[in-house]
């Protein structure tokens, strides 16, 4: 008789702090004061309910007073701008052209992209990001090494190659079939790689530095595959005037993406400040998603993205850091301008709100709501286990913590798919 098999689940003992998935009447949060997490086969959550001695057969890793939560969830990041952090003073398209394409440009060495992407993975899992949708360079073999550090890592992540074939330096500039036939690769390279933690994205830069011929290719092998789109729109007004200079058949921004084939239930637009009424109403029909990124629309003087045009709508709303323009890779400073933003209209949202926004709300943005974004069996364990300072108790209290008074919480582990993954 073989002996009995040891029990390979795992189980994590400690507070908890997770959203409720799919809670009716908006976002809602759970809190338990003392919690055990179980992990399970293939890295799924098993379990997850109040402790109770004795309940678990196997050994406990008892983390209380930190608290288990789910991964956040950076779901706009440029990874070649990851050295240039700080440097996006002035307005948007002046330091595109001062700061962002040069440095780009250097990414067509492969020693020097090896070096960022190594440093990018390891911002982002310190930061407590278990899930980020990246822009990579124009360079193809950058974006290889990307994958390759993302794989490395063990993070989950959604990134493309970065498509512009006009107004552009020449070092960036890839014309239309060199760009398509790169993307091509790099699909059956990576798309679902990582045992399906990693997805390729069809990502054209902006509409001023994309020809019509481009976004219409992207748009059909983005079809071809079911990829997800990323791209960014109306950030600023000089974007939009340039935007309609190099496509005058288009009726407004939004609409050349719509025309080209772009917009669907698989695209995330970032920003979505300078958008008139129809351009809200056609992202709602076609489903998209915005990726709201406050920090850097704060730091380039941008403009307020008005959320409740987002809401009245149902647009699926997701955080980004928009690193370099934004100035942390930690989703908590993006929650924290959020608030900071909406108050600037007006508006209050609650903390449960920005938490939802960079874990629940921004996995249904990306499509992945039943994988990731909530401690939930079933799910997928990507969580963290935060130290917050012992006098913190409740909901409330941590919530707050979080966003609003980070620099007093800590990041000590993340797990994507049940593995550890932070600390190095
Ligand atoms: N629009 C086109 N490219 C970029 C970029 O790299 N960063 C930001 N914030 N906006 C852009
Ligand atoms: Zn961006």
């Amino acid at each position: 008789m073989s002996a009995p098999r040891a029990d390979a689940r795992r189980a994590y003992r400690g507070r908890l702090l997770t959203p409720i998935a799919g809670a009716a009447g908006g976002p809602a949060v759970r809190f338990l004061d003392d919690a055990l997490l179980v992990v399970g086969e293939g890295g799924r959550i098993a379990d997850v309910a109040p402790f109770t001695p004795g309940a678990f057969a196997g050994p406990v890793l008892n983390l209380r007073p930190a608290v288990l939560m789910p991964g956040l969830i950076d779901a706009h990041v440029h990874f070649p701008q990851t050295r240039i952090v700080g440097s996006a003073s002035g307005a948007l398209l002046e330091w595109l052209e001062r700061s962002v394409f040069p440095e780009e440009a250097r990414f067509r060495d492969g020693g020097y992209a090896a070096l960022v992407a190594a440093e990018f993975t390891r911002c982002l899992l310190a930061s407590g990001t278990t899930t980020c949708v990246a822009f990579s360079s124009s360079n193809a073999a950058a974006t290889d090494l990307l994958f390759h550090a993302l794989l490395r890592a063990g993070l989950r992540g959604i990134a493309g190659l970065t498509l512009m074939d006009q107004n552009c330096p020449e070092a960036l500039c890839v014309p239309r079939d060199e760009a398509m036939a790169a993307a091509r690769d790099l699909v059956q390279r990576w798309h679902g790689a990582g045992g399906g933690l990693l997805e390729f994205a069809i990502t054209p830069r902006f509409a001023p530095t994309c020809s019509r011929g481009l976004m219409e290719a992207a748009a059909q092998l983005a079809a071809d595959h079911g990829l997800l789109v990323q791209t960014h729109v109306a950030e600023s007004p000089a974007e939009g005037e340039a935007t309609l200079r190099e496509h005058p058949w288009a009726r407004d921004y939004v609409d050349v993406y719509d025309r080209v084939g772009l917009l669907s239930g698989r695209a995330v637009l970032a920003h979505g400040i300078h958008l008139a009424p129809r351009e809200w109403d056609r992202i709602a029909e076609t489903r998209a998603a915005i990726a709201h990124c406050p920090d850097s629309n704060f730091f380039l003087g941008s403009g307020r993205m008005r959320l409740s045009e987002a809401r009245a709508r149902g647009v699926p709303v997701a955080l980004g850091s928009d690193v370099g323009a934004g100035r942390s890779f930690d989703m908590r400073r993006s929650m924290s301008s959020a608030f900071d933003n909406a108050l600037c209209l007006g508006d209050r949202l609650t903390p449960a709100e920005l938490f939802v926004a960079a874990t629940q709300g921004a996995a249904d943005a990306l499509g992945l709501g039943h994988v990731i974004g909530s401690l939930d069996p079933g799910k997928e364990a990507d969580f963290l286990v935060v130290r917050f300072p012992e006098h913190v108790a409740g909901e409330e209290e941590a919530l707050n913590h979080l966003i609003f008074a980070s620099d007093a919480v800590a990041v000590q582990r993340a797990f994507v798919r049940g593995k550890a993954v932070y600390p190095f």
